[in-house]
């Protein structure tokens, strides 16, 4: 059975070997963060995600699902998703007793966090992978590949005896097995076609230059705000000529509130240097046309003096005009 959807899917995957403007997510996996702060009090946040895009969040006093998408179901019936959901809120609650029952065994001190990833991912013409990972306290614990249990080695004794005794129950690893290579790849190529419209959505982003604090004497920094665009990969650059500034430093790509994406590139510069220099923007929305912002721009003052002198001068020369038919 699986090898049989594997085999659909990789067959559905080569007739896609031209697909190189193929657009959007290629990934679902679920986020969970475990805080144990003491031996009494637990927390469970979970969400869902296709790549960068939060689909599902969990909301963790009600122990129930939320879905910030009106396609965040894909294609899956409301039975199917309240099954799963239900299997997560057996899993979380469970998963929060399990590590306080053997925190003495393995050894934990107070406050720890467990964090954990699980999802799939389609791959250029090959059959979709997939994804189990765990970490404790920010370093890598384990991975879960073919319903093996493989400890890393940061994880030290306690992944090796972790691992140890999960391999014995091959049911968890089996059910495990099937919501990752079975459901997941199923539950992504749905999701993907549901929410096609907003995820190969092309928005243009919008560019304006600004100055920065002053980093030192003599000195300027240059900011080049890109933002307003999806999807989230962009290419932004300080230019002289055609030649891209080694000193560009670039920001993280933040969300905006409406899903968009925001970016910032500065270019801390000596003040004589900076006329010539001009920011580039290239995003899969403009079609080819960059966006290029000259720094000092000599035509963009001059456009911002003409429309604040312009109205006031057609005024004066109307009235100059009257002034003259009277006389
Ligand atoms: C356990 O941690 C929670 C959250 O930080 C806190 O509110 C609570 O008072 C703590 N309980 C004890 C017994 O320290
Ligand atoms: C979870 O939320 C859904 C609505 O989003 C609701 O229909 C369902 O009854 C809730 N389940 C539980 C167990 O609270
Ligand atoms: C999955 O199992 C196969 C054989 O059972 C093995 O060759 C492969 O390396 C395993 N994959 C990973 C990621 O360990």
């Amino acid at each position: 059975m699986l090898l049989l959807l594997l085999l659909l899917l990789a067959l559905l995957f080569q007739g896609g070997d031209n697909k190189d403007d193929f657009q959007g997510p290629t990934s679902f996996y679920l986020i969970q963060i475990s805080s144990f702060p003491n031996s009494t009090w637990a927390q469970n946040q979970g969400s869902g995600w296709l790549d960068d895009v939060q689909i599902h969040g969990w909301e963790s006093n009600s122990e129930n699902a939320t879905f910030l998408k009106p396609w965040s179901k894909g294609k899956f019936s409301d039975q199917e998703v309240t099954e799963l959901v239900d299997i997560f809120r057996v899993y979380l609650i469970g998963f929060i007793r399990e590590v306080r029952d053997f925190a003495s065994v393995f050894q934990m001190e107070y406050p720890f966090e467990i964090q954990g990833i699980a999802g799939c991912e389609l791959c250029h013409g090959e059959a979709p992978e997939s994804f189990l990972r765990g970490a404790l306290g920010g370093l890598d614990f384990l991975s879960i590949p073919n319903c093996s249990c493989v400890p890393a080695p940061e994880g030290g004794w306690r992944a090796k005896k972790f691992c140890a005794t999960i391999i014995q129950y091959q049911g968890i690893l089996e059910a495990i097995g099937k919501l990752l290579f079975l459901d997941c790849p199923q539950f992504l190529l749905g999701v993907l076609d549901a929410g096609k419209t907003a995820l190969q959505r092309q928005e243009k982003p919008v560019a304006w230059l600004s100055r920065g604090p002053t980093p030192g004497p003599d000195r300027l920094l240059l900011v080049c705000r890109v933002s307003g665009f999806y999807p989230k990969p962009v290419w932004v650059t300080w230019l002289r000529g055609e030649q891209e500034q080694p000193g560009s430093r670039r920001g993280d790509v933040l969300p905006n509130a409406d899903g968009t994406w925001y970016l910032r590139v500065t270019l801390d510069v000596a003040a004589g240097e900076a006329a010539g220099l001009s920011c580039r923007v290239k995003h899969s929305s403009l079609g080819g046309q960059d966006i290029v912002l000259y720094w000092g721009q000599p035509v963009s003052i001059g456009l911002i003096c003409l429309v604040i002198i312009l109205p006031p001068l057609l005024l004066f020369i109307g009235f100059a005009l009257r002034f003259m038919r009277h006389r």
